[in-house]
């Protein structure tokens, strides 16, 4: 054994732990050693430890660990873990979530950081100081790198550190990842794979046409065996509806000495805080709780720990609750597969196994439940089909269900501007070319394209887009290659405009199709995009039928310009470098180098999306009076946040602003949830500084200053009196 391995080991003991046979496969395929490793295991199977263990290791080496985590919750519980169990040991852990704030300066003697993706992005931005020491680090929850909103950004941060340290140790943790091998080659980590569960799971998914009853029949059958239960919901308001509508029969249930307990937890909690909702406080009492996004984070933290000491029975959560929380749930019920963000829409897999996972943890219970709920037959088809393997023994049907997982897909694309102008400031400048062939064909988003049989010429087209470029994202190269030689079909340009081009495509094969690139809006205000009379003008994965790369590329031959212009847009596609350039965020150097303007450099260290910046240089300038700065300012925390607030975001932003009312009487008064006024709230300091700097950039005196007296008043009315109530 090295020296590393002997520490570790001895630290393990120290706390009373035995490696489980999972852990034992890591530590025996090289974890103590600096081995890139990805662990693709069940649910509640013990990754954390492995990610802990490795953090050791770089620890036993005199050097740091980065634990990156995708929610606060989740690094509230692993950090608090690590710190409880090697603080004899003097390991210095330290929990770092505010998204916003951008100094790295408290960290300088810590030696394990437990942080957000977001975080440990903005620290690198700020090539914070304390990153240099960095050994090894851990990226729980992998699968996020394929969420649309944050998955860009995730892997943007996964390649940085990956270049800035080369000898870095990378772990990586997932539960729900369909075909892990692409992942872990992307990062040149051993795969170390397990399907054991220590706690068995059963699923199941019901049909019902009574989804209430059923709900309620199968919580309070759980709790009658004395297992705890999570309910998971579509959106807030289901989540507390559940809640009022199993209030009764929860309590029912309760024995004198819980119900003693519970009032006497209650009372403790009306002196604690003000900010729990009175009607969560009454269902407190009847021994269960709601949890979502709309409680503020102590509210919901204090939920969680009511539940982990068994005080609540039950909890109706949406989404929120998810990812790699541990809970003492036997029972786990999912009331909808339909997507919170679009009720048309079914839940991912990978999703669906998240929450499910939940349910049977180590330590809690020797058994889980998960329960799907359908509300017909067609329905539960598509929750079988979608989220279960086939299985072939009928014998077996309800009981022994292989889950499966949708492989994990790059979400680059949705991001890249921003990640272009990220990766021109890490590398202190760089050509076109290099940012292309260099930098981003080590992307997971080319990594996915080269392994995928269905993908197109070029994944990634960072500068100019031409016709042909344009096509060429979106058609496989024998495809193109077949209609640049002109064996595909003949091809008659028959339509010409500002809007559109259109033509009559003939195959070789035999028959005649029409087709078209139209940039026309249509009456509902959708642009017509790409279009062919063979009925599927572009697949699911992106890629156009042959029909329209027959035109696209004699197009781009016959009517170059038109084409130049039409085609990229008429497929959503836009160049990132002109994007970036045209905001002036970047610009090229004498020697053709692309490097950041002052603004540019600006908005990188500030965390903005670029999307956010295009409204603040439009809009900054036309800003008169404080009420067009205080729309603004609602304007920007919407699409920061992703949140629709609606007009609420401006009238709220304007209360914290100018009164030192709570937070819960704002919320009272507009209606809004405390959880998003304390959103709003978190968001403030930095959105305005992040107006003013922009403001100030480009030399929008009046604006700057405006913006100065909100920040003053701001700080003025709140900040003293917000950090007493949270002391509290
Ligand atoms: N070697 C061990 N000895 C004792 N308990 C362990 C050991 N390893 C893990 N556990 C316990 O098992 C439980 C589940 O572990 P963990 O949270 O790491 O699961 P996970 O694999 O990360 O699951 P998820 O995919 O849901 O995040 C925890 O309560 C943890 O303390
Ligand atoms: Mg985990």
């Amino acid at each position: 054994m090295t020296l590393a391995q002997e520490s570790v080991m001895a630290w393990l003991r120290d706390a009373g732990l035995e490696p489980r046979e999972l852990q034992q496969k890591a530590i025996d395929a090289g974890l103590l050693e600096g081995t890139n490793m990805m662990i693709s295991s069940p649910t509640g199977s013990g990754k954390t430890l492995i990610g802990e263990m490795a953090a050791l290791r770089a620890v036993s080496n005199g050097q740091k660990a980065i634990f990156m985590v995708p929610l606060r919750s989740l690094a509230l519980q692993v950090g608090k873990t690590i710190k409880e169990r090697y603080a004899s040991r003097g390991l210095n852990v330290e929990i770092s979530t505010s998204d916003f704030e951008t100094s790295g300066s408290t960290l300088e003697s810590c030696d394990v950081l437990v942080a957000t993706y977001e975080r440990t992005d903005s620290l690198l931005r700020h090539k914070a100081a304390w990153l240099s020491d960095i050994g090894t680090v851990v990226v729980d929850e992998i699968q996020n790198i394929s969420d649309s909103m944050r998955g860009g950004r995730l892997e943007g941060t996964l390649m940085r550190l990956r270049k800035a340290f080369s000898d870095v140790q990378f772990v990586i943790l997932s539960a729900t990842v369909g075909q892990p091998n692409i992942l872990a080659d992307w990062l040149d980590c051993k795969l170390v794979q397990s399907n054991h569960r220590p706690v068995p799971l059963v699923t199941r998914v019901l049909k019902t046409s009574e989804p209430e009853k059923t709900v309620r029949d199968l919580v309070m059958n759980s709790i009658q065996k004395s297992g705890q239960v999570v309910v998971f919901n579509r959106t807030r308001r289901e989540a507390v509806a559940a809640a009022q509508r199993l209030g009764p029969h929860v309590q029912r249930q309760l024995r004198h000495s819980e119900k003693e307990s519970l009032a006497n937890e209650v009372s403790s909690l009306e002196n604690w805080s003000a900010s729990l909702p009175r009607d969560l406080v009454s269902l407190i009492h009847s021994g269960l709780a709601y949890h979502h996004a709309g409680l503020d984070f102590e509210s919901r933290h204090l939920v969680e720990r009511l539940f982990k000491r068994g005080i609540l029975k039950a909890i109706s959560a949406t989404t929120t609750l998810a990812s790699g929380m541990n809970l003492p749930a036997r029972t786990v019920v999912l009331t909808s597969i339909a997507s919170p963000a679009d009720y048309k829409e079914i839940l991912s897999a990978n999703e669906i196994h998240q929450m499910l996972g939940r349910a049977g943890r180590p330590g809690y219970d020797k058994e889980g439940f998960g329960i799907i709920i359908t509300r017909s037959e067609g329905e539960r088809q598509t929750a079988l089909d979608a989220y279960f393997h086939r299985i072939q023994d009928p014998e077996n049907d309800e009981h022994e269900r292989m889950p499966r997982f949708n492989p994990v897909r790059s979400s680059l694309s949705t991001n890249l501007a921003e990640q272009v102008l990220v990766a021109i400031d890490f590398l202190g400048g760089a050509a076109v070319s290099d940012l292309e062939n260099t930098f981003f064909a080590q992307s997971y988003l080319v990594h996915n394209h080269v392994r995928n049989p269905k993908s197109p010429v070029r994944p990634l087209v960072l500068s100019e887009l031409t016709a042909q470029a344009a096509i060429e994202k979106h058609a496989m190269s024998e495809t193109v290659h077949a209609a640049m030689q002109g064996v595909l079909a003949s091809t008659e340009i028959r339509e010409e405009s500002e809007q559109t081009l259109g033509g009559l495509i003939q195959p070789r094969s035999g028959g005649g199709y029409t087709c078209r690139f139209s940039i026309r809006p249509q009456k509902s205000g959708v642009m017509e995009g790409p279009m062919c009379s063979c009925g599927r003008p572009i697949s699911d994965e992106g890629i156009l039928c042959p029909h329209l790369v027959a035109l696209g590329i004699t197009a781009s031959k016959l009517a170059q310009s038109k084409a130049d212009f039409i085609i990229p847009l008429a497929l959503g596609e836009t160049s990132p470098v002109a994007t970036l350039s045209k905001l002036g965020l970047i610009e090229a150097g004498s020697d053709n180098r692309l490097k950041l303007t002052a603004l540019g450099s600006v908005v990188c260290k500030l965390y903005l999306r670029i999307p956010t910046v295009r409204e603040l240089l439009a809009l900054l300038p036309t800003v008169e009076t404080s009420q067009e700065m205080l729309d603004l300012l609602g304007h920007i925390i919407m699409l920061e946040s992703g949140r629709n607030l609606g007009e609420s975001a401006s009238r709220v932003a304007a209360e914290l602003i100018l009164t030192s009312d709570t937070c819960e009487t704002i919320s009272a008064r507009n209606d809004i949830d405390v959880g998003d006024v304390r959103l709003v709230l978190e968001m403030l300091d930095w959105v305005l500084i992040s107006i003013s700097t922009i403001a100030e950039i480009s030399n929008l005196k009046t604006v700057g200053n405006g913006i100065h007296r909100m920040l003053n008043e701001l700080h003025s009315n709140r900040y003293e009196g917000e950090k007493n109530v949270n002391k509290q």
